[in-house]
């Protein structure tokens, strides 16, 4: 048997075969997160922590959580040749948190420890999550570095903005544990290498808009937001540089994401606008308000001692869909919607997203029919993806993060250069 076919043979029918890089940062302790996240849902995870790395959190930690000895040098376990065979058996490496240092090393091919021959051997995707202080990660060195490493197709994740270590704040915060978990599954869901929105701006919007009425009284609806950073995540981990415009959402930001928070429709067209200026494709799977009161009361409205109601005067809210798709700032770009459609006496559900997709003027249009109310709040969804060209796509019944794939791969298909 030759050595790649062991390694063939060794990947075959078993668990998804993750390696675990830990480098040695404050937020190792995050990691431990993660290895728990990857070996409940059936991941088999070997970690290797840098020497750096031990000085946060101890090897009985990792070997317990992992079920596996832990080593950190080459000089272990020789006869296995584990400074080749971690790597080269692995169908995803993942660097949780990945420091300044260890990119450096591994932009440059050192080979020192462990873990960078790993990642030199190794012909897997690999992810980087990077924690760092704000001024490591803004330093010439590592953008120089972290450029190198995304040249080669490695998935360099966007640091988050926050508290950092010590009464610092700003970018270079580790993700949450859950929320790299979710772009190692759609990495290992989608293959090696398969970084096809690289290099491109994205847009995305979700959850729903408030109008209000008062201090505390609002007009709104159902959407939870869960297409919308469903999408966000599956563009972030094929490699897009994604602004995120939520509004009222309250799940975790997804991983390498840019997020804007936004409450209402005015709000959110100003977002969505001044990003669309510069973006390759823009998803609207918000849903705005379509109206909101024409007045706002300052202090709270109270009730009438007479029991009458007070009246409520509405004015409807711009279009930011069809304001983004006739006005292109940016000639190329792909511009999707979303139509929740119940059907009604005027057609089905699939003539007014036909209607809609023309009214609205945008590239692609994703219906679904949501007659019985079931889509909100549902982690699944079925839908039916018109385009202005004529391409009808059906998605069966299944998970919003499997639509988000899909929705992707029709808008990579319709990208110009
Ligand atoms: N949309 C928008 N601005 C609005 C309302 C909707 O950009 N003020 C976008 C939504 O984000 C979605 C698409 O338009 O992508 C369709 O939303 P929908 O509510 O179905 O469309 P409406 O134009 O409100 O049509 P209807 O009269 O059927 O409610």
């Amino acid at each position: 048997m030759t050595s790649s076919d062991d390694v063939a043979a060794s990947r075959d029918g078993g668990r998804p075969r993750v390696v675990l890089g830990v480098s040695g940062g404050i937020a190792a302790y995050k990691a431990c997160e993660l290895l728990r996240r990857l070996t409940e849902s059936g991941h088999d995870v070997t970690v290797v922590p840098t020497a750096a790395a031990l000085e946060f959190v101890g090897a009985p930690t990792w070997a317990a959580l992992s079920g596996k000895p832990v080593a950190t040098d080459v000089w272990s376990g020789v006869h296995e040749v584990p400074h080749v065979r971690i790597g080269q058996t692995a169908d995803l490496v993942v660097v949780a948190p990945a420091t300044a240092d260890l990119m450096a090393k591994a932009a440059h091919g050192l080979a020192d420890d462990l873990l960078t021959n790993t990642l030199l051997t190794a012909r897997c995707p690999v992810v980087f999550a990077p924690a760092m202080h704000t001024e490591m990660w803004e330093h010439a060195a590592t953008r120089d570095n972290v450029a190198t490493l995304r040249s080669r197709g490695a998935l360099v994740i966007e640091p988050a903005e926050g508290r950092l270590t010590g009464k610092d704040t700003g970018k270079g915060r580790l993700p949450e544990p859950g929320e790299i978990f979710e772009v190692c599954t759609e990495v290992l869901a989608r293959g090696a290498g398969d970084l096809d929105l690289a290099g491109r701006r994205v847009v995305v919007s979700a959850g729903g808009t408030r109008e209000y009425l008062d201090p505390v009284r609002f007009l709104g609806n159902r959407s939870s937001g869960l297409q919308g950073y469903a999408l966000a995540r599956a563009a972030a981990a094929r490699g897009a540089d994604v602004t995120l415009v939520s509004a009222n959402v309250t799940l975790p930001d997804p991983a390498g994401v840019k997020v804007v928070r936004v409450e209402t429709t005015a709000q959110l067209r100003q977002e969505v606008v001044a990003a669309a200026a510069s973006a390759d494709a823009v998803v609207m799977a918000a849903a705005p308000a379509d109206f909101r009161p024409t007045a706002v009361s300052h202090a709270k409205i109270k009730k009438a001692s007479d029991g009458s109601a007070p009246p409520i005067e509405l004015a409807q809210n711009p279009d930011i869909l069809h304001e983004i798709s006739t006005d292109r700032a940016r000639s190329g770009s792909v511009i999707v919607g979303f139509a929740a459609e119940t059907g009604d006496d005027t057609g089905s559900v699939l003539e007014l997203g036909r209607a809609k997709l023309a009214r609205k003027g945008c590239d692609l249009l994703v219906v679904n029919d949501v007659s019985g109310g079931a889509v909100f709040g549902s982690p699944d969804n079925e839908a039916v993806i018109l385009g202005a060209d004529g391409a009808v796509t059906d998605v069966p019944y299944g998970s919003k993060t499997a639509l988000a794939r899909v929705i992707w791969d029709e808008v990579t298909r319709r990208l110009q250069d």
